[in-house]
């Protein structure tokens, strides 16, 4: 409290009601081994012939943190959906004017303004399902669900593209896998981003090797579990991106993503899924080298 009133806005907002004013509220900043930020109000109380004055302190540090968080995302967001945008119109002009009569150069612009367009209907459906991921977050999906069967399923449809890159992709198993709890469609969509990583980022003829196992404990809870490992041999990451991986619109190189058609989303997408889930994602990268992403599951109970 010393600390606070030592503070400007502090002064003057208990110096108005010293005085018998009533003032605004006003923001207040301190240090308290972490940034606070807090509304100060003070309220006159006459007091023989003088006043006394009341203040409170409301702890709005949580708001202000989300308030923050929302106009960053829009920032993003909108900057997403812009580039895309302003390359699509530059490309409509470049048709009407000096390209003209050019068929050439039509067919490739063309080209380029579908896969541009095609990007930012992506981004729209990663929107979408990350606002729904999260809206639900709060309860447990309680299906049961195969993973042997469903990582099979995504491997298959995610085989071509990897056959593209002359990549293999293997998945090893133990007999006799317990089922998880949860919703089918989204552990396919958790999946399938992982592994699209894996393809995207892995070196062209490289392996990638899937390992499903039974584990102990799913961490951080009692619960016995599943997990599933996604190793890549390729780019890596290095340490100092490690823990800003999930967040919307992190990328390492946001050229290169862009480039490789990635919204920057998909991690978010997982890690939300994985929450919802009461899951666990652990990620293990050396640069240069390789990936490791895994995912552990709450076992169904008997
Ligand atoms: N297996 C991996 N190996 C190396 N880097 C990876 C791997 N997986 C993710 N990354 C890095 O993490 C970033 C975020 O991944 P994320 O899946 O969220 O986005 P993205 O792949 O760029 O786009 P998309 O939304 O299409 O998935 C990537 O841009 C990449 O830099
Ligand atoms: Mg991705």
């Amino acid at each position: 409290m010393a600390l606070a009133l030592r503070q400007p806005s502090a002064i003057t907002v208990a110096e108005a009601a010293l005085n018998g004013k009533h003032p605004k509220p006003a923001e207040l900043s301190l240090y308290t081994g972490a940034n606070q930020i807090f509304e100060i109000c003070a309220t006159p109380v006459p007091d023989a012939g003088a006043f006394r004055a009341v203040i409170t302190l409301h702890d709005t540090t949580r708001e202000k943190q989300t308030e923050g968080m929302r106009a960053d995302f829009v920032a993003n967001v909108s900057h997403e959906l812009r580039s895309p945008l302003a390359s699509l119109i530059g490309f409509v002009e470049t048709l009407r004017g000096p390209a003209k009569d050019d068929r050439e150069a039509q067919e490739k612009f063309l080209g380029i303004m579908h896969s541009e367009a095609e990007r930012m209907a992506r981004l729209i459906d990663d929107l979408l399902s990350l606002s729904k991921v999260e809206v639900d977050e709060h309860i447990q999906p309680r299906d049961q669900v195969s993973l042997s069967s469903l990582l099979r399923q995504v491997v298959d449809a995610m085989g071509v593209r990897a056959n593209e890159k002359g990549m293999t992709v293997s998945l090893n198993m133990s007999a006799n896998l317990p089922d998880v709890v949860g919703d089918e469609d989204q552990l396919t969509q958790v999946f399938q981003n992982l592994i699209d990583n894996a393809v995207k980022y892995g070196r062209p003829k490289s392996d990638i090797n899937i390992e499903i196992s039974v584990v102990d404990r799913v961490p951080g809870t009692a619960a016995p579990g599943v997990s599933v490992s996604i190793k890549d041999q390729g780019d890596g990451i290095s340490e100092e991106h490690l823990s800003r991986l999930t967040e919307r619109f992190y990328r390492v190189d946001k050229a290169r993503s862009r480039e490789l058609g990635g919204t920057g989303l998909g991690l978010a997408i997982v890690k939300h899924i994985i929450g919802r889930h009461r899951g666990w994602l652990a990620i293990d990268s050396e640069e240069n080298i390789g990936s490791t992403f895994t995912v552990t599951l709450p076992v169904l109970e008997a």
